[in-house]
């Protein structure tokens, strides 16, 4: 059941519902309703962020990549449980060569896969199922692909307790019961409990009704060391 309802937050992405987006989510949605612009926010947050070996999860269209002028020869993995949304990605930044890996991230990627200097998770925590504690495998599994300097660094849309306005409200309970958002119960400790849980410095902001994040020091690289 569970597993069904994890598909179901990726089933969603048709190729028509990627071609539109990048209007209804990117501009409209993420200014009207969670009230973080794209343009001004979380490009930036990305750009700042993203290094020369650098994996996005959950890569919707492709957006951010196509658009953070990456450094030239930056080597770019595109992981995603949709083919629909690699496909997307893929094409809007061919010239990158990116690496495509369809998989579910709440397993783990198999063992000897290549590690990253930094790993995007933008906008796919809010769409699981479930709290931050079952949401928690995500995580698990990034960190084991992180090198011993890298960085995961997100943004997810809070919960119910964000005091969403009327529009987001009506976002909220479509996506909620459609199965497209599991966020219902999503708040900032939540997402710092399960960050700190598994990374040593862990840094949250809120920007409307979403939190941005930045991960580092995994918590199982220190222990192995001691
Ligand atoms: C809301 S879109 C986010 C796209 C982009 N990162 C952005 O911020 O605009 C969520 C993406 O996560 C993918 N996804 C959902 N569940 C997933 C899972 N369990 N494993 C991997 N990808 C998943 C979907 O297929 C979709 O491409």
């Amino acid at each position: 059941m569970q597993e069904r309802r994890i598909k179901k937050s990726a089933a969603i992405y048709t190729p028509l519902i990627l071609m539109l987006y990048d209007w209804w989510v990117l501009g409209i949605s993420n200014r009207f309703a969670w009230k973080c612009p794209t343009r001004s926010v979380l490009l930036p947050f990305f750009c700042r962020h993203v290094s020369v070996r650098h994996m996005d999860v959950g890569v919707g269209t492709g957006f951010y990549l196509a658009n953070a002028k990456l450094k030239s020869g930056t080597e770019v993995t595109l992981l995603d449980l949709n083919r629909n949304s690699l496909h997307a990605a893929q094409a809007r930044i061919r010239h990158m060569h990116p690496q495509s890996i369809q998989h579910d991230i709440m397993m783990p990627l198999p063992v000897g896969h290549r590690v990253f200097d930094s790993i995007s998770l933008f906008y796919l925590l809010h769409c699981l199922p479930g709290n931050f504690s079952e949401k928690e495998n995500v995580v698990i599994n990034i960190k084991r692909q992180l090198s011993p300097d890298g960085v995961l660094f997100g943004a997810t849309i809070l919960g119910e307790d964000a005091n969403h306005n009327r529009f987001g409200k009506k976002l909220m309970a479509l996506y909620n019961r459609k199965g497209i958002f599991g966020n219902q119960s999503d708040t900032m400790q939540g997402l710092r409990a399960m960050l700190e849980r598994n990374f040593r410095n862990v840094d949250i902001r809120q920007h409307g009704k979403v939190a941005l994040f930045t991960a580092r020091d995994a918590a199982v690289r220190y222990s192995h060391s001691k």
